[in-house]
């Protein structure tokens, strides 16, 4: 069975239906019921046993209690997808403490939290799987408008990679999802601030895309997971020489008149 966070919409549905197709019964965790009573359909249809819970990943208790419903409901959990985030942008300047606090909470604390409720399955089991979505921008920055977004996804990349490292020897896996742009309802419930809505780049890979590669990466036990090749190329090249990458930002961004 396979929980996923941020299961009703995007990335998290297109996984969950993607998960269903291969077999797995999927329980589907979100703050938006209407869509996640129509993922729940979905995956029925496919064949396979759906659970929604409504969540909030921003909340101890929430999570506790998904961890609670979802063993109770469907027994053994093999994947733990924590998919769920949020988008905070515009000029750092106009973005308060409490949309930090928020992004915080639910970017990267929600991996934190769904982490600490399913572990102790897993741990107990000696085996298991995490999903975290992160994001390309996780590893490379590339718009000084999305600073608070960066810095969360910056930090699921760490969390996983620690977390690889703790506990493949524990056999359970761990990957992390770094995407570019995908086409989904991410900027609905985003907090925009001063004119980003409108620099936002348009997406070039679909979640429907995306899932296979989700799926072929944790039967592959890949850590690192890339909407498109160039990214590896670019994550690269900035690895080699940060200062010539940062320099080179700069004059695209003033090119585009965004520095
Ligand atoms: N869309 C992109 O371009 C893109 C690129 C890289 C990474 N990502 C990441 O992919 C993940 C999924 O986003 P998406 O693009 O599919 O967006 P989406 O908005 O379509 O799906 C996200 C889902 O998360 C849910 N959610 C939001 N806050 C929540 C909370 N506190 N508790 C529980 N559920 C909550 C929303 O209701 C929504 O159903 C996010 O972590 C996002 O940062 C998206």
């Amino acid at each position: 069975m396979a929980v996923i966070t941020g299961g009703a919409s995007g990335i998290g549905r297109a996984c969950a239906l993607e998960m269903a197709r291969r077999g797995a019964d999927v329980v589907i965790a979100d703050l938006d019921e209407r869509r996640m009573a129509s993922v729940e359909g979905e995956v029925r249809a496919i064949g396979r046993r759906a659970l929604g819970v409504r969540c909030d990943v921003s909340r101890d208790a929430d999570v506790e209690a998904l961890a609670a419903r979802a063993l109770g409901g469907m027994g053994r959990v093999d994947l733990l997808m924590n998919n769920a985030g949020v988008v905070v942008g515009g000029p750092l300047e106009e973005i308060p403490m409490s949309d930090w606090e928020w992004i915080v909470d639910v970017n990267l604390l929600g991996p934190v939290r769904g982490v600490r409720a399913f572990l102790p399955h897993m741990l107990e089991r000696g085996s298991g799987y995490i999903v975290n979505t992160a994001s390309f921008a996780g590893l490379v920055p590339h718009n000084p408008r999305t600073i608070p977004y960066d810095t969360t996804k910056h930090g699921v990349v760490g969390f996983s990679a620690g977390l690889a490292l703790y506990l493949r020897p524990r056999g359970i896996g761990v990957s992390v999802l770094c995407p570019g742009y995908v086409a989904t309802n991410l900027l609905e419930r985003a907090r925009l601030h001063g004119e980003t809505a409108a620099g936002m780049p348009d997406a070039v890979v679909t979640p429907e895309e995306l899932a296979p590669k989700v799926v072929e990466a944790v039967e592959a036990e890949r850590f690192l997971i890339l909407s498109q090749p160039e990214h590896a190329r670019i994550w690269a090249r900035r690895a080699q020489d940060v200062d010539r990458h940062i320099r080179r930002q700069l004059e695209v961004l003033a090119g585009e008149g965004r520095g």
